[in-house]
């Protein structure tokens, strides 16, 4: 086997720098630290479980992924975040209240030595959120060199040889891209004027983008996703993905619609309602971030059911998505999804989901995943949007110019074709003639 790319080896620490540390983190470097302890399983996590066919069927090569290409371990994984409230590691995973007490304090030291830097952070963004923990400074340029000295700090105390970011902050307003957001020098030149535009999730993705290390979005908010970081990402040897953590209901509808479609199933009507009471709930609840997750829910089931290819199947399609803030279910979210389908002749037929998921249980395999994943791309030279990543989103990045593939079974095709293609193996087309021959 020849590597067609050549991966530098994974030696040494790699710290993970976490944007935001609510449920999501917290339920993500809990459960890598009982993981590893042995004192529990990575369900859900394709670098942990996955494996990869390699050659024909008929030749039983089914490593695991982590055997096939080589990943960071799990034991070289060091956490550092940022948080607008002061809590330590330990204490934000209780008041996040997804895992259980007794399993927390499995890694209660570990997790209490986990204290989150100042947060660059500013209400305008997130209209529901208050904190003290945050960073003062006379200009966005001059917070955004605050956060590269956070990172560098971080990577000397602990010995680091490499770092990847990931904002697992509140989703912030919805935002469209102006001309600030253009070249890197209107975003610096933004930067230095303190101008709107310049969010503060974009503030660490530029002080991330310019140390060269790799930015995953997971909410849906405009981050890293404007022209200016997109070349600053280029520049830099830093590859990027986002937007949105395709867990829970949207992870049912990227499913299910490619099954309808496939054969050829007509949708009338999608109604999607949800109900949730984490914090991530409360700041939804303020209509500007709602808007921003509402664009990047509905976005879905017109790119995966083409309804320009399909009109009579899918082209009066009404979509609908609500998500209600209802504190007493806390992080353990229920969705309901009634969808109005259209059979042969125009008969109608209707189809029920009652999903009741835990959004964090779902979202945190993910972060693990894009970690180590990005890392592979960092060694591997890959730089910029690495669609191949898709499979974990709601709103996969992409080159422009292109759609968006959203089908959840073709991003997994995708995904472990560009692991083997990394490793010289051949791709796999699933023509399958040759067993006929
Ligand atoms: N849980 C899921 O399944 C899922 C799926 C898709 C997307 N997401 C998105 O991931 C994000 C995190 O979700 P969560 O459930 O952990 O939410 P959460 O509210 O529990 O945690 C978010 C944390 O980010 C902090 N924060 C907000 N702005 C910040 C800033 N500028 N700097 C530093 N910290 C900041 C908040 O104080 C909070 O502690 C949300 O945007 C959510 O929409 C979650």
């Amino acid at each position: 086997m020849k590597d067609t790319v050549e991966i530098t080896p994974a030696n040494g620490k790699l710290g993970v720098l976490l944007v935001g540390m609510g449920a999501v983190s917290t339920t993500f470097i809990a459960g890598t630290l009982l993981i590893r302890k042995g004192l529990a399983s990575p369900i859900g996590s394709l670098t942990q479980m996955g494996t990869v066919r390699l050659g024909k069927r008929n030749e039983g090569r089914s490593p695991l992924i982590k055997e096939f290409v080589p990943l960071a371990s799990l034991d070289d994984l060091v956490f550092g975040a940022w948080d607008i409230f002061e809590e330590n590691c330990y204490e934000a995973a209780i008041t996040a209240g997804v895992l259980d007490v007794s399993m927390l304090e499995k890694v209660q030291p570990e997790l209490e030595a986990i204290r989150p830097w100042p947060a660059v952070f500013d209400q305008r963004y997130v209209k529901r959120l208050m904190g003290t923990n945050v960073k003062t400074g006379a200009n966005k340029r001059e917070i955004a060199e605050q956060v590269r000295a956070d990172i560098r700090a971080f990577k000397d105390t602990h010995n680091l040889d490499r770092l990847v970011m990931v904002w697992c902050g509140s989703t912030e307003i919805f935002m469209t891209p102006t001309a600030a957001h253009q070249s890197i020098a209107a975003f610096e030149q933004a930067l230095e004027s303190n101008a709107d535009e310049i969010a503060s999730s974009m503030v660490y993705a530029y002080a991330a983008l310019k140390e060269g290390i790799p930015y995953a979005n997971a909410a849906p908010n405009l981050s890293a996703d404007i022209p200016a970081l997109d070349q600053l990402a280029l520049d830099n040897g830093s590859p990027v993905m986002g937007k949105d953590l395709k867990t829970g209901q949207t992870l049912i509808k990227t499913i299910v619609a490619p099954g309808l479609k496939a054969r050829l199933i007509g949708v009338s009507g999608w109604f999607s309602t949800n109900i949730l009471g984490n914090r991530d709930g409360e700041v939804l609840d303020d209509p500007e971030s709602f808007k921003t997750k509402e664009e990047s829910k509905k976005s879905v089931l017109d790119y995966i059911l083409q309804p320009e290819l399909y009109p009579t199947l899918y082209k009066d399609l009404c979509h609908v998505v609500r998500i209600n803030y209802y504190p007493p279910r806390g992080d353990n979210k229920e969705g309901w999804d009634n969808i109005d389908l259209v059979g042969w002749l125009g008969y109608k037929m209707q189809l029920k989901i009652n999903f009741l998921c835990r959004d964090s249980i779902l979202a945190a395999p993910i972060v693990l995943d894009l970690v180590l994943f990005l890392d592979l791309a960092k060694r591997a030279g890959m730089s910029g949007i690495q669609e191949w990543l898709s499979f974990y989103f709601k709103s996969p990045m992409h080159a422009p110019g292109l759609y968006p593939e959203h089908d959840l079974f073709i991003q997994l095709m995708k995904l472990k074709n560009t692991l083997r293609y990394m490793r010289g193996e051949e791709l796999i087309t699933h023509l399958g003639l040759e067993y006929y021959d």
